[in-house]
């Protein structure tokens, strides 16, 4: 099954796709993650896409596009795939029509006082990206990966000016792919409020219904 997650930042795609790509046995593949590993090693695409990132901006769509189509190309992706972040305007998902045969398209529904909660007490681990939250998923430790012993970061983009920024970027963009994914009969909207488990049982009903 080739899946689209939709929603706006920091509704909780990243840490339920972790749960969902061990349930249904597919790839999770995040654009944000591909592009933050690029950052982390330097490469000529990470220096490209950094200052975009931090500010909360989209990288432009035919890096965006190129990026996901060489994914797609490999061969772990045969038997699904969970996008995560992807497509993110409608010139994307235009683009992604030609190479790819998309199943559902499952948005996370989430009011913007819980995103910003969520963004604002958000932290990861820079070298395996795990996601943590300050209050609702905490280290074991302080400020600590409990697998790693890594200190825990926060994302550039995760700063109040930068969260501010990503939803005004979310509703100009991205939420016009409700009404598109609607329209060709793929959208599940999931209430994205309760526990990632929870969120996980909603999403495996609705893509079983
Ligand atoms: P990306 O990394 O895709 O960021 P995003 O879509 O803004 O999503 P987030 O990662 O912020 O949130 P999430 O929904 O995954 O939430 P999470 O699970 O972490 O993109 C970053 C940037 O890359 C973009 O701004 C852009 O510059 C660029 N980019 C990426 N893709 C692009 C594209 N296609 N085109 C152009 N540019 C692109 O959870 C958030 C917090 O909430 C965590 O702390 C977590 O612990 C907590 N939490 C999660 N679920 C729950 C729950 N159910 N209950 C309580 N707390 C929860």
């Amino acid at each position: 099954m080739n899946i689209v997650l939709l929603g706006p930042p920091g509704a909780g795609k990243g840490t339920v796709a972790a749960l969902l790509k061990k349930e249904l046995d597919v790839p999770h593949i995040s654009t944000g993650d591909i592009f933050r590993e690029n950052i982390k090693n330097g490469t000529e695409l990470g220096k490209k896409v950094e200052s975009i990132m931090a500010s909360g901006a989209l990288v432009p769509d035919d890096v965006t596009v190129e990026l996901v189509k060489d994914r797609l190309s490999k061969d772990d992706v045969k038997n699904g795939y969970i996008l995560d972040g992807f497509p993110r305007t409608i010139a994307q998902a235009e683009a992604l029509s030609f190479f790819a045969d998309i199943d559902a398209a499952v948005c996370f529904v989430l009011s913007d006082e819980e995103i910003i909660k969520r963004l604002s007490g958000r932290r990861i681990c820079k070298s395996t990206g795990k996601i943590y939250h300050i209050v609702s998923n905490p280290p074991k430790v302080d400020g600590i990966d409990d697998e790693t012993g890594e200190p825990l970061i926060q994302r550039d983009d995760d700063k109040p000016e930068a969260i501010k920024h990503r939803l005004e970027v979310y509703q100009a963009s991205t939420a016009p792919l409700i009404e598109y994914y609607s329209g060709k009969g793929l959208l599940k909207n999931i209430d994205a409020s309760v526990s990632p488990e929870e969120v996980l049982a909603s999403v495996v009903a609705a893509l079983k219904a």
